[in-house]
């Protein structure tokens, strides 16, 4: 089938492109490069052996999505676009709410207009908010969140289920990831952050590398085994399998339904700081420091619907998202701008 990206050059969008193609695809990718970089495509096409299209435009503008959608047939849609920085969402949410929900009322407008009606959304497992129980279900209820960014995610699922509701032949699939961690085992594609980096893994090969002096954990007082933050963490390469699935499950289903993409187990900060020094013998530099606002003591996946239903589950262990992620980091020391 013929796959449409949106913000197909970022992390998660990129790893997906590879095992698409793996898989028989064929893909097309939407990217204003404001938060990514043509290179990643450029390495996708080295690891795929094949040109991969791609439209430099943005998914707000209504023109550039009318002319991809008039030259290409859609079968599906992959909706990665949007801005996700937690803290920045918080300095300039007006920016994270207009381009967030307006790219994706364009895009499911000329979905509608060219009769393309399956779409899987990157949701987040931010949208459960502070959990009362742990792991999350699907049909947990989702308590708010504590960010503009979060805010996006849980309203974009919402305006989605609401165009299912209006139109039954709509089908929608709503992948709602923990964390995404590792890197293509190739090296030649992984996450590259601008600037310091806010999320643990990247923070952690930075350290590694040497750009960075030392990681502070933030918190040693969870209520978790160790006292600190425990989070699902998930290889990229499996999240994307799990976008391959959900694409071959939005051609053969209506509606809308919710998948957790995460492995079911739980890490703490200090869990990753040692697996990760362990399998790359790298001694890492770290010392606690004060909570983080907005964080939460534990947060995992009961990835069982996504095992049941979609016949998708995580296989990569711990071990390999942490050789993996260095890989990529020592190959690229300043990622795509190398
Ligand atoms: N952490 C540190 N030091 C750092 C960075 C993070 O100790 O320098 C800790 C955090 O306190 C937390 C854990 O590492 O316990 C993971 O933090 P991340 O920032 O890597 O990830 P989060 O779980 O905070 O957030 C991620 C994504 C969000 C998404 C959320 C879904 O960044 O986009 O998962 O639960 F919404």
């Amino acid at each position: 089938m013929k796959i449409l990206l949106t913000g197909g050059a970022g992390f998660i969008a990129t790893h997906t492109c590879v095992e698409l193609c793996a898989a028989g695809h064929d893909v097309v990718i939407v990217d204003n490069y404001v938060n990514s970089n043509p290179e990643a495509l450029r390495r996708v096409e080295e690891i795929v052996g094949h040109p991969v299209k791609a439209y430099e435009a943005d998914v707000c503008d209504p023109e550039a999505m009318e002319r991809i959608f008039a030259e290409n047939q859609i079968d599906v849609v992959v909706h990665f676009a949007g801005l996700k920085a937690v803290g920045e969402s918080v300095q300039i949410p007006l920016r994270y709410y207009r381009n967030n929900l307006d790219s994706t009322l364009t895009l499911c407008e000329t979905m509608a207009r060219h009769g393309c009606k399956r779409l899987v959304f990157s949701s987040s497992a931010t949208v459960y908010g502070e959990p009362d129980e742990v792991p999350l279900r699907e049909d947990m209820f989702c308590k708010g969140c504590t960010n503009p960014y979060g805010w996006t995610k849980y309203m974009i699922e919402k305006i989605l289920q609401g165009v299912v509701n209006a139109d039954p032949e709509w089908s929608v699939v709503l992948l709602r990831y923990f964390n995404p961690i590792g890197a293509h085992e190739s090296g030649r594609i992984g996450e590259d952050p601008n600037g310091i980096p806010n999320n643990l893994m990247p923070y952690i090969t930075k350290v590694a590398a040497g750009q960075l002096k030392r990681l502070t954990v933030f918190g040693n007082d969870y209520n978790t085994p160790d006292g600190t933050g425990v989070r699902d963490y998930i290889h990229v390469v499996d999240l994307a399998n799990g976008h391959v699935k959900a694409c071959d499950y939005a051609m053969d289903h209506v509606g809308c339904e919710i998948f957790n993409l995460g492995t079911g187990v739980g890490y703490s900060v200090l869990d990753l700081v040692n697996t990760f020094s362990r399998v790359n013998e790298i001694d890492l530099p770290y010392m606690i420091g004060p909570r983080r606002a907005g964080d939460v003591d534990a947060c995992y996946a009961d990835p069982k619907k996504a095992r049941e239903v979609l016949g998708w589950e995580a296989r990569k262990t711990l071990e390999d998202m942490c050789r993996d992620a260095w890989h990529w980091q020592k190959n690229n020391p300043k990622g795509y701008h190398d």
